[in-house]
């Protein structure tokens, strides 16, 4: 979502400020605007749509000052229009935002009638005339700022700065992120450490509540009450090279080629080394007395959840529930004592999600999370962490994310089956075996890259493709639809292959690839009769299966994608990749914009 940036520097400041927004496009926005404070007087450039427009701007009309803020914004209230592109700004001050404010219509209400003029649709003006109400009224920056934060409601971050005051940024955060760079003699804020990776790695996450001042000197934190407090100040891994390209031509292509190394990675942290045994941290949980097990987490990282259903009932014998945290976290539903919460993220600060987990502790869940963002307030507020190991991922698109999500959640699977003595040790050897082979499988996969490229070709005209699969490649067929959807923008939808009788299948006619994800496993006969039922339609079939399952219906398909043969266990992670190809490659022919589709936000902070 919305990105920020606040720099208190030594050097010119318009261009770096460009810089480290560039960095934050990756979460999604449709608007952006940059403020400084030029002979400590407000300057301000803003333009809708993307950066570039923005660039040309301050080339056209450029702004000087060494202290500024910056801010790429993902519309919510009021549409992506220059007026309504932060910074907001007042004479006395200019302020970014990102989340929302709940109580914005009051408080406009209030500042309307004492005179206030708004010239946005947004809930972030506001917070500029209320502070300026307060300087107005004799109140310093520091009290006027702390003052507001009291009044406002809601889940968000900003960051103010001050007319005439060339030596300080104030920055809040309630419930989205903000951090503080560290730097010599230049001090910064921003949404994520990625913004600042090439200005330094010293980085100091605020705490929920906390909002903090910033001088070219250092800075100091106060909590919700005003309190200073020491926040920790820790070295971000975070480099420039790794918010690179590389040589790839898409930051999406670059994370489905990482996945191997990502795998890699991940399983390194929970596989002993030399017995190859599955190992998971210390957990304050005993698995043997597990109740159920309820799943909750939003889009791809829900679908990872949905396949470890699939493998948690089987393996481990524990009943498991799975929802969408938007839909969970409002329906109340009792959880049964000794349960466990499981919470999957990549991002860590998914508000839904976050919500759900709460209400996960108020019922007395053991709270397990499996978050790929350390510092990240899902990590912070879990009682154990899983983390999957994937590095920063840059595409919207989510991808090494997903299936390092799912080889942790195979471990776990695993490991809490060995703890309720539901798998012979032969079996988990087996299936240690095959996860640790995983990666390499991958590696085979990517070769599949060509033939993708090819057959995608014939998908840039269609306007509906379906997604099949049975068992736990059912959630690979809905991934494989919502990557094409979110990315080519090509309306696609993912069907268990069993239910397609009970109504989808009267969209199928040769106008609609039918993608069909079948390894040749314990259900494949019956995937296979659904093939069938799709072929007597005129369905045109892409079938993605293994060497047995091609030479059994291969002869039916209008292509086939042949994969290596595996363990079924496995299967869900290795058939990730070619749908993720399949959906790249689309919206490449198609010319769309890959790694930031409109519309959609890396990390989603608002409800
Ligand atoms: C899809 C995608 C999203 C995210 C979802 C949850 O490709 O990336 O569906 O999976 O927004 O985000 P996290 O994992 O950060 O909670």
């Amino acid at each position: 979502m919305c990105g920020i940036i606040g720099i208190v520097g030594v050097k010119p400041v318009a261009s770096l400020l460009i810089d480290g927004l560039k960095r934050l496009e990756y979460r999604g926005y449709d608007s952006a605007g940059i403020a400084t404070l030029e002979g400590g007087k407000l300057a301000r450039r803003r333009a809708p749509g993307k950066l570039f427009n923005l660039e040309k701007l301050v080339d056209e009309q450029p702004i000087g000052g060494t202290i500024g803020i910056g801010h790429t914004r993902w519309a919510t209230h009021g549409a992506p229009s220059e007026n309504n592109a932060h910074p907001h700004a007042t004479a006395e001050v200019a302020i970014v935002h990102n989340g929302i404010i709940e109580n914005f219509r009051e408080l406009k209400r209030e500042l309307e009638a004492a005179g206030r003029v708004f010239t946005s649709d947004t809930d972030t003006e506001i917070v500029a005339h209320l502070v300026s109400l307060y300087i107005g009224q004799g109140m310093s920056p520091r009290h006027a700022a702390a003052t507001a934060f009291k009044r406002l409601q809601g889940a968000f971050s900003l960051v103010l700065m001050f007319s005439g005051v060339e030596d300080l940024l104030i920055g809040a955060r309630r419930g989205t992120p903000l951090a503080v760079g560290v730097g010599t003699g230049e001090m910064y804020l921003a949404s994520d450490a990625i913004a600042l990776a090439p200005y330094t790695s010293s980085i100091c996450y605020l705490a929920d509540g906390d909002w903090v001042e910033i001088t070219r000197d250092g800075f100091k934190v106060y909590d919700v009450d005003d309190q200073p407090v020491e926040r920790a100040v820790r070295q971000s891994h975070v480099t420039g090279a790794m918010i690179g390209k590389g040589n790839f031509s898409h930051f999406m292509q670059k994370e489905i080629y990482e996945q191997t190394e990502a795998l890699t990675d991940t399983l390194n942290a929970f596989v002993h080394p030399s017995t190859g045994h599955i190992a998971l941290p210390e957990m304050d949980v005993d698995f043997a007395s597990l109740s159920r097990i309820t799943i909750i987490a939003c889009g791809t990282a829900y679908l990872a959840g949905f396949v470890a259903k699939y493998w948690l009932e089987r393996i481990a014998r524990i009943p498991v529930e799975i929802d969408i945290a938007s839909e969970f976290r409002y329906r109340e539903a009792p959880l049964p004592e000794k349960g466990l919460a499981l919470f999957i993220s990549q991002s860590g600060e998914t508000l839904d999600t976050l919500e759900a987990l709460r209400y996960c502790r108020r019922q007395g869940q053991y709270i397990l999370s499996i978050v790929n963002v350390p510092e990240s307030t899902i990590a912070r507020e879990s009682d154990s962490v899983l983390y999957t190991l994937a590095g920063p991922e840059i595409g919207v698109a989510s991808t090494k994310a997903f299936t390092t999500q799912l080889s942790v959640l195979a471990c776990l699977a695993i490991a809490i089956a060995r703890a309720r003595k539901t798998v012979s040790t032969e079996d988990e050897n087996r299936l240690a075996l095959a996860l640790r082979d995983a990666p390499s499988r991958i590696a085979q996969v990517l070769h599949l890259e060509e033939q993708v490229r090819d057959l995608t070709r014939r998908f840039t005209d269609v306007r509906d493709v379906l997604y099949l699969g049975r068992g736990s490649s059912y959630p690979i067929a809905l991934e494989g639809a919502l990557k094409l959807k979110e990315i080519s923008y090509i309306h696609a939808e993912g069907y268990a292959a069993g239910e397609l009788k009970h109504g989808p299948i009267a969209l199928i006619d040769e106008s609609v690839p039918v993608v069909v994800v079948a390894p040749h496993d314990a259900l494949f006969e019956k995937v296979a009769s659904n093939v069938q039922e799709v072929a007597a339609r005129g369905g045109r079939i892409i079938l993605i299966s293994d060497k047995k399952g091609i030479e059994t219906i291969g002869s039916l398909a209008t292509a086939t994608l042949e994969m290596p043969e595996i363990d079924g266990f496995v299967a869900p992670i290795l058939y990730a990749v070619p749908v993720q190809l399949l959906a790249y490659h689309t919206a490449v022919h198609k010319g769309t914009d890959v790694d930031q589709p409109r519309n959609l936000a890396k990390s989603v902070t608002v409800e």
